[in-house]
């Protein structure tokens, strides 16, 4: 069920499309739907429907609209058509992210296609959740009860649904078919199904999550923030068992996937996303962000270093300070140093950049240096041309390569110079303006001032 509006989020974007660790909230349900197997996912879409659909699709699931929304049984109800005859449905909530699959099985093998299986939790502060009435002295669940429906006595109850649960399609289209919206939200209420179940004399079971991560909803920025710390906390945790060190668990950010070899360090505040692959050994500094990339064993990523879609290789340096842009592919022992940025380039064994320069759609041969505040002008005002540096080659300070143009190999660009046209191997190229020094030349006095 995703089709809620999500008031309390305070938001134009439809709340099931709010980020958890870099994911839509709805994404993360549809991937632990999908953990389940190959069965059929129907996704309940209103609001927002045009921008939440597409996801769903994506996911291989069907988006079906309820509009107007008029509670969660009239949303059951339009995905009923799409159901099965037989079978079960489980059902999930599009903004309860961190739900666990094998939670979700587990509850679906309590419904066992006879029995109605709740998912329930013991919260100390229940309010606003609907509570799980038992049956005094046998424990037996008799119904739930909303917040809004319910007396101060059943307010006090611990035990509340958590909005997910498994129940034999055949019964839960017979009893969907029932609802009223007589109750103090004017909703047609899923959860009155209970009280019909156990009128008929159907078991119902209700099974106790012991995670509440699993089962928090996220309703307001609040909810989401704390959701998203109890969320990095555990995936730094699994990072940490697998032998990472990490200098404060509480300031690493993870939206995606971080593969890590042996001895991995890494300092506070880095943020990694997409699908990361850390080397052995390799040191990350503090504040680096790295997204799609791989660093390779011994590499050292220096403080507040942007890496997003290279690859860097064994032992090499980079930062701090550095920008590492699509398709820069840094070779074993090259160094980077500070406020360099480089872009679709290949930088070949023990290279160096280290100070304030611009690599763009260039190749560079093996132990280049790049002198500082040098660029490679790529890009003419419509089309990008490459630059090729020949191993060993020097660039001086300052020097604009303006592309297309080849450094030939062990030659040498001396500073300050803009090379336009292709240059001999192992010689010295110099473009720039003779020094010159005026004899007899005195600075202008400024006039003296009227009194
Ligand atoms: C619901 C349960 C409550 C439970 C709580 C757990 C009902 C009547 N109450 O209450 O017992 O403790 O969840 O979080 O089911 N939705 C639709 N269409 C609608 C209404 C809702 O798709 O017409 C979706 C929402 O997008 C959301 C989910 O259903 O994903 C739950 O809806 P929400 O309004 O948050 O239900 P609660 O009042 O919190
Ligand atoms: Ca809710």
């Amino acid at each position: 069920m995703a089709a809620g509006k999500g008031t309390r989020m305070k938001s134009n974007l439809p709340k099931v499309l709010h980020r958890l660790a870099g994911k839509p909230l709805l994404q993360h349900v549809l991937e632990t739907a999908a953990r389940l197997g190959p069965h059929p996912v129907t996704v309940v879409t209103g609001h927002g429907a045009d921008r939440v659909d597409p996801i769903v699709v994506a996911h291989g699931a069907r988006p079906v609209l309820q509009q107007p929304q008029l509670g969660t049984g009239h949303a059951v109800a339009q995905a009923l058509p799409h159901l099965g005859q037989e079978g079960i449905t489980l059902i999930l909530n599009g903004d309860v992210p961190l739900i666990d699959a094998e939670t979700a099985r587990a509850l679906v093998e309590a419904c066992g296609g006879e029995q109605l299986a709740l998912l329930t939790i013991v919260l100390a502060d229940p309010g606003g959740y609907g509570r799980i009435l038992r049956e005094d002295g046998s424990a037996r669940v008799l119904g739930i009860v909303e917040h809004k429906d319910a007396t101060a006595a059943q307010r006090a109850i611990g035990e509340v649904y958590t909005g997910i649960l498994a129940a034999p399609t055949a019964m839960l289209r017979r009893w969907v078919g029932a609802l009223t919206n007589d109750n103090a939200q004017r909703e047609y209420y899923l959860t009155d199904i209970v009280a019909m179940a156990v009128g008929q004399g159907v078991p119902v079971v209700a099974r106790q999550v012991a995670d509440e991560a699993e089962v928090l909803g996220v309703n307001s920025p609040l909810q989401l923030a704390d959701l998203e710390r109890r969320l990095q906390r555990r995936q730094a945790e699994a990072l940490l068992e697998a032998g990472v060190r990490m200098a404060d668990p509480a300031r690493f950010d993870l939206r995606g996937e971080l593969h890590t070899g042996l001895d991995v360090e890494i300092d506070v505040g880095c943020i990694f996303e997409g699908r990361v692959h850390l080397g052995d050994g390799v040191r990350i500094g503090a504040h680096c962000v790295i997204r799609d990339a791989v660093i390779e064993a011994g590499a050292v990523i220096h403080p507040y270093t942007h890496i997003d879609g290279a690859h860097v290789g064994p032992d090499a340096l980079v930062g701090p300070y550095a920008r590492l842009r699509t398709g820069a592919d840094i070779g074993p022992e090259v160094h980077i140093g500070n406020f360099v940025e480089i872009k679709n380039s290949t930088l070949a064994r023990g290279a160096k950049a280290n100070h304030l320069a611009y690599l763009g759609d260039t190749t560079v041969g093996e132990r280049v240096n790049f002198g500082a505040g040098s660029i490679t002008a790529n890009y003419d005002g419509a089309n990008k041309h490459r630059t090729v540096i020949g191993a060993d080659a020097h660039i001086g300070s300052n020097c604009v390569l303006v592309a297309p143009v080849t450094i030939g190999e062990g030659g040498t660009v001396g500073g300050g110079s803009t090379i336009a046209k292709d240059t001999p191997p192992g010689q010295l190229t110099v473009a720039r303006a003779k020094q010159v020094t005026i004899a007899g030349w005195s600075r202008p006095v400024k006039p003296a001032k009227k009194t």
